[in-house]
C-alpha cells in the first residue's frame, strides 16, 4: 500500500492529482478531513511512549498508515511561498519518528501545486524541496520531489486538469518517477 496524503486545506487540485496518481490498492488521506492538533512541544515523544504522541488524535492514524506505507506521497499547494500550515503541523508531530527513527529508508515523494506558473515558483519549489532534504536528514527518510505544477489564475481556471492540455501525459511521467525511484 502507498500512503497519498493531501497537505491542503480543501479538496480541489492536489487532491485530483492524487486521485488520478493512485491505485485502487492505495491510501488516499486529505488532511483538512482530519483533527490533528498542534505540537504541544513537550517532547514526551522522546520517551519512546506507546501510540508515539501523548495526544490522542487522528496523528494516530496517520502515524500507523505512515509506518504501513511502501511509499507516502505528499501533494502540497503552495501557500505564502511555502507549504500549507496543515502539512507543516503534520510534519511538526512527526517528532516522536524524528527521534526514533521510525521513517528511516522510508520514500516519501513530494509534489506542490501553485497558481503561479510552473517557471514563477521554480525557486519557490526548489525551496520547499531543500526544506524536505533537509529534514530528511536527521529523519533519515529517502526524498524525491516530484513536481512542480500550476493550477492556473484562480479567477479564471483554478483546475489543475485544464491548466495542462497534456494532463494525462504529466500523471503518467509522475506515475513512473514515483514507481522507478
Ligand atoms: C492562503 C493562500 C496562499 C497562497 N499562496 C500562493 C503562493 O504563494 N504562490 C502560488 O503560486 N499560489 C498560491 N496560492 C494558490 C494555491 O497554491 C493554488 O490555488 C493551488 O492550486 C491550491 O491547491 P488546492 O486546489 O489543492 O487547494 C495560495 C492560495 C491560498 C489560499
Amino acid at each position: 500500500m502507498d500512503l497519498y496524503i493531501n497537505g491542503s486545506n480543501r479538496n480541489k487540485n492536489c487532491y485530483t492529482v492524487l486521485k488520478d496518481l493512485k491505485e485502487e490498492k492505495d491510501k488516499l488521506i486529505a488532511l483538512s478531513e482530519k483533527n490533528i492538533q498542534y505540537c504541544l512541544g513537550c517532547c514526551r515523544c522522546i520517551d519512546n511512549l506507546e501510540n508515539y504522541c501523548v495526544i490522542k488524535d487522528d496523528m494516530q492514524e496517520i502515524y500507523n498508515d505512515m509506518l504501513e506505507a511502501d511509499k507516502i506521497i505528499i501533494a502540497s499547494p503552495v501557500y505564502m511561498n511555502h507549504i500549507t500550515g496543515i502539512l507543516k503541523n503534520v510534519i511538526d508531530r512527526l517528532n516522536p519518528f524524528a527521534n526514533h527513527g521510525n521513517l528511516k529508508g522510508k520514500k516519501i515523494f513530494l509534489i506542490t501545486i501553485g497558481q503561479m506558473s510552473e517557471e514563477e515558483n521554480e525557486e519557490i519549489a526548489s525551496s520547499i524541496e531543500k526544506y524536505f532534504e533537509s529534514i530528511s536528514e536527521f529523519m533519515e527518510f529517502k526524498f524525491h520531489f516530484v513536481k512542480n505544477l500550476t493550477s492556473g489564475d484562480i479567477e479564471e481556471v483554478d483546475n489543475v486538469k485544464m491548466a495542462y492540455e497534456n494532463y494525462d501525459e504529466i500523471i503518467e511521467e509522475m506515475k513512473n518517477r514515483i514507481e522507478t525511484l
